[in-house]
């Protein structure tokens, strides 16, 4: 079944409860559950949480993963209409993190001390078969975090013209956007391309098999997975509500893994500042410590922002 998959190795794993300062019934939110490990670490240290995921998938592996004394208080993002009962300690929503602050209020919770955004897909994301992430196995290219999500992978490379898909390309720094347009817009006129190995084949044909440090594919389907699942969008969307959902000198941490990523995340808490709401704690992201790359190479390319909340 779905535990088949390891489970995901959260970036700055272990590290949290220094990070924040967990403390007995400190109030955590979680925008991005996964597979519970950054919620789990929480909840072992005594803190309350509130956890979202968008994907139904996830928060059944993390509630199999976290273990059983916690047991959550589950709401779908539909259903959120009552207040949450006053002495929770572990909710989950499921549902988009942009809709954070009306559920908020709608469940009446109080401030939070710390919030967490672990930006991306989970490894479980990336290994399940048949969700189209992958260019290593062959399946339909979906990429959709949610089914509530109308337009998979596919269906952009069939409808974006090839300056759209040049766009595309350079949302994730693919250095080879044009000549991969071409061949796509070219391609699709032939047949459609519906399944990753098709599209992984056209990355190869374009790059001739160029060895390179990440695998030739990785940033084209790192950006149609952004764009599939309005990644960009959705930060932009969520960042304003946060300082808004903290008490005074509550934390509010980001993990962003793509550098287009992490200046939104940068701007935002430059601006911030300059308003006097929020003090960047670091200059520069935090990098995961050498024992955490040791056992985990994907988050290399994690950086972690934290700020706090002035008043
Ligand atoms: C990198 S994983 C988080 C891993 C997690 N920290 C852990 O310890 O396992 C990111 C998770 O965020 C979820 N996610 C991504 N975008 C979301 C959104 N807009 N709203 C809610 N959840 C989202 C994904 O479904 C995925 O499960």
């Amino acid at each position: 079944m779905i535990n088949t998959i390891e489970r995901h190795f959260p970036a700055y794993k272990g590290e949290l409860k220094k990070l924040y300062g967990f403390k007995k019934n400190y109030l955590f939110l979680d925008l991005t559950l996964g597979d519970g490990g950054h919620t789990e670490e929480a909840l072992e240290a005594g803190c309350r949480v509130v956890s979202f995921d968008i994907d139904i998938e996830a928060i059944k592996r993390a509630v199999s993963f976290v273990p059983e004394e916690f047991s959550p208080l589950i709401f779908e993002s539909d259903n959120v209409s009552v207040p949450a009962p006053k002495d929770f300690s572990w909710i989950i929503i499921r549902g988009n993190f942009i809709k954070v602050g009306e559920f908020a209020k709608k469940l009446e919770l109080p401030k939070f001390d710390g919030i967490m955004v672990d930006l991306g897909p989970s490894q479980f994301q990336i290994l399940s078969p048949e969700r189209g992430f992958s260019f290593n196995t062959d399946e339909p290219l979906d990429m959709r975090l949610t089914k509530d999500l109308g337009v998979t992978a596919a269906d952009l490379l069939a409808v974006l013209n090839e300056g759209e898909l040049v766009e595309l390309f350079n949302l994730a720094d693919e250095p080879f956007a044009k000549p991969l347009a071409r061949i796509i817009a070219k391609q699709r006129t032939i047949s459609p391309i519906r399944t990753t190995r098709q599209l992984a084949d056209l990355v190869y044909r374009v790059k001739k098999g160029r060895p390179g440090k990440i695998h030739p594919a990785t940033k084209v389907f790192m950006a149609l997975r952004m764009a599939v699942n309005l990644e960009r969008e959705n930060i932009n969307l969520l960042l304003p509500q946060l300082p808004g959902l903290l008490v005074k000198d509550g934390f509010m941490g980001i993990i962003s893994f793509h550098s287009g990523e992490d200046k939104l995340v940068k701007e935002f808490i430059k601006k911030e500042e300059e308003r006097g709401v929020l003090s960047a704690i670091n200059e520069k992201p935090i990098e995961p410590s050498k024992s955490e790359l040791s056992i985990s190479k994907r988050t290399r390319s994690a950086k972690l922002r934290i700020a706090k909340k002035n008043n």
